[in-house]
């Protein structure tokens, strides 16, 4: 590795789990320093993501805790990363209320203590390099609440109203970061994302769960009336807005980013039932729209998130660039080429949390 690919390290934390692992292998094929990723390796972490990167220098993996202030001081001081992108999280709603212990642990208390380590670093830095110095916190468009069927999309000035313990947690984060930025001048940036999809998702979340068990011949536990309405975008879509605004984005501002796709869970189920009839023509489970079954809802269920991304296409020239259309029949495909992946994530563990979500919802 050349030293202009060491100089321009970038820390970043939950880079095993879904949009971390796309992050990095994306980073290091598109822009191509080194990556120091930090990551637990909790349920969600999968070092099988980033299988491809095995050997590769400009890889550091690290198994650790954003919580472990010893730890992050050391790969801080170390590396000298000029940016930290935290994507570390505890990620599924139904998660968090079944247990919203872990998410008050690291999304509220995980965030501080990095952000006091990433504090005490950068005010150590010299003045050359204190500058240029960013903290990236990957959000989510939950911590806004939830819109009726026909109010305008969250934009960034719109009220923070979290409502399950997953978003009150990363609404807790987001506030710290932008405390850190008020009261220090910490350069933080924090980006609010509309709901992911794409590979390597865990399959707990609705998408890639659809896909695997109608694949498998399960039944399709759709909450509710199946019309909450979710606004979704490709996982590196997400990515590369992500590098536009570390690299372009103005210190203590925020980013929203979605993908202009408004589409109701039912809709959303259909279509993986509609593309997997085509690409499995030989299925005994053909149509899979039988699969579908109603369960009882999530307590507290958002019923619509919307993102008006306007402000990063306007100011930083980033938009979409795949339809939900490409983006679902690439995600199906995935699945259906990495049997083994799925067969690694749905392991005994991944088993029990099916059972204690499922059990209780009657279809
Ligand atoms: P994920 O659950 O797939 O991955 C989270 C990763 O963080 C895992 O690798 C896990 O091992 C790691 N982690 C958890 N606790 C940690 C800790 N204390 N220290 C270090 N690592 C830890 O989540 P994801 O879907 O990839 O989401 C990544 C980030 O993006 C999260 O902050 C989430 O809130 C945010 N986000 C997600 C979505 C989405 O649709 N998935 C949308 C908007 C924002
Ligand atoms: P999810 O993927 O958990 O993301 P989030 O709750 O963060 O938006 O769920 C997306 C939508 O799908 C949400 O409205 C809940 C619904 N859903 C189901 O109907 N059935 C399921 O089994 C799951 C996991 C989610």
């Amino acid at each position: 590795m050349n030293t202009s690919a060491e100089s321009r390290t970038i820390l970043v934390t939950g880079g095993a789990g879904f949009i971390g692992a796309n992050f990095v292998l994306e980073w290091i094929e598109q822009v191509g320093t080194r990556v120091v990723n930090l990551d637990k390796l909790t349920y969600a972490g999968n070092l099988a993501n980033l299988d491809s990167l095995r050997g590769d220098a400009r890889h550091v993996f690290v198994q650790g805790d954003i919580g472990d202030p010893v730890r992050v001081a050391q790969l801080l001081g170390d590396y000298r990363p000029w940016a930290v992108v935290n994507f570390a999280a505890e990620s599924h709603v139904d998660r968090s209320i079944l247990g919203a212990g872990e998410f008050i642990e690291t999304n509220v208390l995980g965030t501080f203590r990095l952000l006091e380590a990433v504090r005490h670093h950068w005010q150590a830095l010299p003045e050359t390099e204190r500058g240029g110095f960013r903290f990236l916190h990957v959000s989510t468009d939950e911590v806004y609440g939830s819109l009726g069927p026909s109010e305008p999309a969250f934009t960034e000035q719109h009220n923070y109203r979290p409502n399950s313990p997953y978003s009150a947690s990363k609404a807790g984060s987001d506030h710290l970061v932008r405390a850190w930025h008020h009261t220090w001048g910490l350069p933080v940036l924090t980006t609010n994302c509309s709901n992911n999809y794409g590979p390597y998702q865990f399959p707990e979340k609705l998408i890639p769960l659809m896909i695997l068990s109608a694949m498998q011949g399960k039944p399709l536990p759709v909450y509710g009336d199946g019309q909450n309405v979710r606004d979704w975008l490709f996982v590196t879509d997400h990515c590369a807005a992500i590098r536009t605004v570390l690299d372009r984005g103005v210190p203590g501002e925020v980013y929203n980013i979605g993908g202009n796709c408004e589409r109701a869970n039912l809709e959303v189920v259909r279509a993986i039932c509609r593309t997997l009839d085509e690409l499995l023509p030989d299925s005994p489970y053909r149509p899979h729209e039988r699969l579908i079954t109603f369960v009882q809802d999530r307590p507290g269920h958002d019923r619509r998130y919307a993102i008006d991304s306007s402000r990063i296409k306007r100011e930083l020239g980033w938009e979409p660039t795949v339809t939900f259309e490409e983006g679902l029949r690439q995600t199906i495909r995935w699945y259906l080429e990495h049997e083994q992946w799925v067969s690694g994530v749905q392991s005994g563990e991944y088993r029990k949390w099916i059972a204690a979500n499922y059990a209780q919802r009657a279809a």
